[in-house]
């Protein structure tokens, strides 16, 4: 048997494959079609304090291999997420990975606070959101000082695992990367969606009421991949790739470049098996192969 287990931070998952947040709801809109049990870990769709109705339609746009949203980080709010999601996940043997948006510092740091004693395995800081306006008029994520301001305050409060999810949308992903490592984030998360726009042609306007939107599927996996390789010789702390992940071969390049896990996004609106055929995959792949355990691959690209 290949061991497919892996560790994130005091994370002990059964595989090292996720669903991605904003592409699986809360888990229970895909209870029907997949078996939960068998996921290394559901992130779930970033919540806020309050509950947020989202961006006005259109909100979704197919490309060529891609897919461009904006859908403006629709959710329940923190009360019915604690009062209703995590109940109905916390039933599966899963991993639980509950991710957070806010848009100030102190909107993270009281998702922390009324999160830090509930029943989960993770938190992943969603500082990357391209659909929503912060107060400070830029990602968290494009810069190292504010990307280090929202960890530290999370930290104080939330004292397990902390993943911070990064955007591409950057010049030198390593850099905010070791900004997170050195405020304290256990886990790096790369990447949320590349900024990209449509144009509506009879109209002569742009798609997205927003003008930018984030391009998600098979289109950015070159992409993603690079910047996942560019994260793991930045920092020491383990990388969950993701970006255009749609069978084993995909995650295991993601591995190879220093993926410690990986998560399937855009994936899960094709087909919601891939997560499961990607582990079942991985587990022959290991055995034929005689390499025991995943955790070997692990950067293990020869450069
Ligand atoms: O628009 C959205 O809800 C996207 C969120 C994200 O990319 O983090």
């Amino acid at each position: 048997m290949g061991d497919l287990k892996i560790k994130i931070g005091d994370m002990q998952l059964k595989n090292p494959v996720m669903v991605a947040s904003g592409t699986f709801g809360y888990g229970e809109e895909y209870a029907q079609l997949v078996d939960l049990n068998k996921l290394g870990a559901i992130v779930t769709k970033s919540i806020t304090l309050k509950p947020r109705a989202g961006n006005n339609q259109p909100r979704l746009w197919e490309t060529a291999s891609g897919l461009l949203n904006s859908i403006g980080l629709q959710n329940v709010g923190l009360k019915t997420f604690i009062e209703e999601k995590l109940p109905y996940l916390q039933k599966y043997d899963t991993g639980i990975i509950v991710s957070i948006a806010g848009e100030t510092v102190d909107e993270y740091e009281k998702l922390a606070q009324a999160l830090k004693k509930e029943k989960f395995d993770a938190l992943e800081i969603n500082i990357s959101c391209p659909n929503v306006r912060t107060a400070k008029r830029m990602l968290f994520a494009q810069d190292p000082e504010l990307a280090r301001q929202v960890i530290r305050k999370v930290r104080r409060y939330y004292k397990k695992t902390v993943i911070v999810k990064l955007t591409p949308n950057v010049t030198d992903i390593g850099l905010i990367a070791k900004a997170c490592e050195k405020a304290g984030a256990d886990a790096i998360a790369v990447v949320n969606t590349f900024n990209g726009m449509a144009v509506d042609l009879k109209k002569g306007v742009p798609v997205f009421k927003n003008i930018v939107a984030g391009l998600c599927g098979p289109a950015i996996k070159p992409l993603a991949l690079y910047k996942v390789y560019e994260t793991s010789q930045a920092v020491r702390i383990p990388v969950i790739g993701m970006g255009g992940i749609m069978n084993f071969h995909d995650g295991l390049e993601y591995i190879l470049c220093g993926a410690s896990a990986i998560a399937v996004g855009a994936g899960n609106f094709i087909d919601p098996q891939i997560p499961v055929k990607i582990i079942k995959d991985m587990e022959l792949y290991l055995r034929e192969n005689h390499l025991g355990k995943i955790s070997r691959l692990v950067g293990s690209l020869k450069c």
